[in-house]
């Protein structure tokens, strides 16, 4: 769509930076905190452990300086589940809440508004050995837990967001760290998390008026590979399990009909316990928190194809199911260092077709590039490529805006650097260069990169200035 005039970022436009607790903070073993499914996971060999991270448990302070130096008008990022109660399901440990209001507060002393995600990727172990989410005990034990957040800081947070990337859990639990298992196993835990955060949401709004809450799936539009019908078919097949499952959820409270009949004929639906359907049913969102990094690209896969290439179903749907669909390269898109596609056009595609189907506020909670970054012998790190993607991805949620959707906040992973999923410290993503690397922790000392400068600039200006 062409625009005679752009419409510009909203006044109070939510311009921040993303983290999350076991990726940032460190401290993994302080102020009597339990280990969670990230901590006693295996990491791969190459890549660090999370004990220490960016050390951002010792420096929030400076750290939350430099965001204010920045402009962010919010600071978007999660508190760890087993901070606050060790055990997940026992006794709340009071040094876990002291650290999180002094980090609230240290957020609104510098006029930064805090948005929290309540749970992201970090499981507490002691839940997980008690089958983690495959136990229906879990979603009691994460309904206490909100309940408890929403208590203690609600006076001060407005915006919360329940799960992050859900989905991915779903699709690719095994590569994060938090949980494996049949096809079975993991829709029937996902549909707990479903719940859980079902019940969460209608707390928050029957106990805590006046919080707002929202779910923060990953989300991105899926492409067919070609205009054969049977491809259009199978990219909203794979869309349909990818993205909508968990928005129909969180907005309608239904499961999406295509997602549910998709997992039938794979036999991988949840059962469904007496009361299930009107729990789901109650809970709704808000608002719409989602993370962009990249598109996806998918093709009709027959069982034929499949057997030619003793393809199996191994389960990973990510990767595709014989008989419905399977992902394959863009071919016209650049990959970064790390090999992911970058597809700014997409992220307004994305936020378009969301917009048109749920029409409630969206909010970008992470977006960024992860890349080798060097820090040079005076001090500078010179970025140019992260600043190019976040500038074109920027432009794409103004034109979004322009084309008529309700978008309130944009916070690109990530505020500082921090520790990739598995890929390690070495890939980077923050504004902030912290001086440590996969197996030497240096100093931890923090630098601005040419990316810092340039998105101080863009916040003052109010995304009208995105030039370098
Ligand atoms: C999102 C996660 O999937 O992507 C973050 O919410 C993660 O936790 C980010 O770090 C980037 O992915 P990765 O694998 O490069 O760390």
């Amino acid at each position: 769509m062409f625009h005679k005039e752009m419409k510009p970022f909203p006044e109070n436009f939510f311009w921040g930076g993303s983290t999350s607790a076991y990726q940032v903070e460190g401290g993994a073993n302080e102020g009597g905190k339990g280990p969670s499914v990230q901590d006693i996971k295996e990491v791969p060999e190459d890549t660090s452990d999370f004990t220490v991270a960016s050390d951002f448990y010792h420096h929030y302070k400076e750290d939350i300086a430099l965001f204010a130096e920045m402009g962010f008008k919010a600071y978007r990022f999660s508190i760890a589940w087993t901070r606050i109660i060790p055990t997940g399901d026992g006794e709340i440990n009071e040094e876990g809440i002291d650290f999180y209001n002094a980090v609230i507060d240290e957020c609104l002393r510098q006029g930064i508004e805090p948005i929290v995600t309540v749970y992201h990727f970090d499981l507490p172990a002691a839940l997980a050995e008690k089958d983690g989410w495959r136990n229906r005990e879990t979603i009691e034990a994460f309904v206490r837990y909100c309940d408890i957040l929403f208590d203690r800081f609600g006076d001060r947070v407005t915006y919360w967001q329940t799960i992050n990337e859900q989905n991915m859990m779903t699709l690719v639990g095994a590569v994060l760290g938090t949980s494996t298992g049949t096809l079975q196993d993991i829709y029937q835990e996902n549909h707990h998390m479903l719940l859980a955060q079902a019940r969460a949401m209608t707390s928050c709004h029957e106990n805590f008026p006046g919080l707002k809450i929202g779910p923060a799936p990953n989300i991105s539009v899926v492409y067919p590979k070609t205009n054969d019908p049977k491809d259009v078919l199978a990219a909203e097949t794979f869309s349909a399990l990818r993205n909508w499952l968990y928005l129909d959820m969180a907005v309608y409270g239904v499961y999406n009909a295509q997602a549910l009949t998709f997992l039938k004929e794979v036999d991988a639906a949840p059962v469904f316990e007496e009361g299930d359907k009107e729990t789901l049913a109650k809970g709704k969102a808000d608002f719409i928190a989602f993370n962009y990094y990249s598109s996806a690209t998918v093709e009709f896969y027959s069982k034929e194809m499949a057997e030619k290439e003793n393809g199996s179903s191994d389960q990973q749907i990510v990767r595709g199911y014989p008989g419905f669909f399977r992902q394959v390269p863009h071919g016209n898109l650049e990959t970064t260092e790390f090999g992911w596609e970058v597809d700014p056009v997409g992220m307004r595609n994305t936020i378009n077709e969301m917009y048109s189907r749920y029409r409630l506020p969206l909010i970008i909670t992470e977006n960024g590039l992860g890349q080798r970054d060097t820090l040079s012998a005076d001090g500078k790190i010179h970025d140019d490529y992260r600043i190019d993607y976040l500038q074109k991805h920027i432009e794409q949620v103004q034109l979004a805006i322009s084309d008529g959707a309700e978008v309130f906040g944009y916070c690109p992973w990530s505020a500082i650097d921090l520790i990739s999923t598995h890929e390690g410290f070495r890939k980077r993503y923050g504004f902030i260069f912290v001086d440590r690397e996969d197996f030497d922790l240096k100093d931890l000392k923090r630098y601005r990169k040419d990316s810092f400068y340039w998105y101080k600039k863009v916040i003052e200006s109010n995304g009208k200035d995105l030039s370098k």
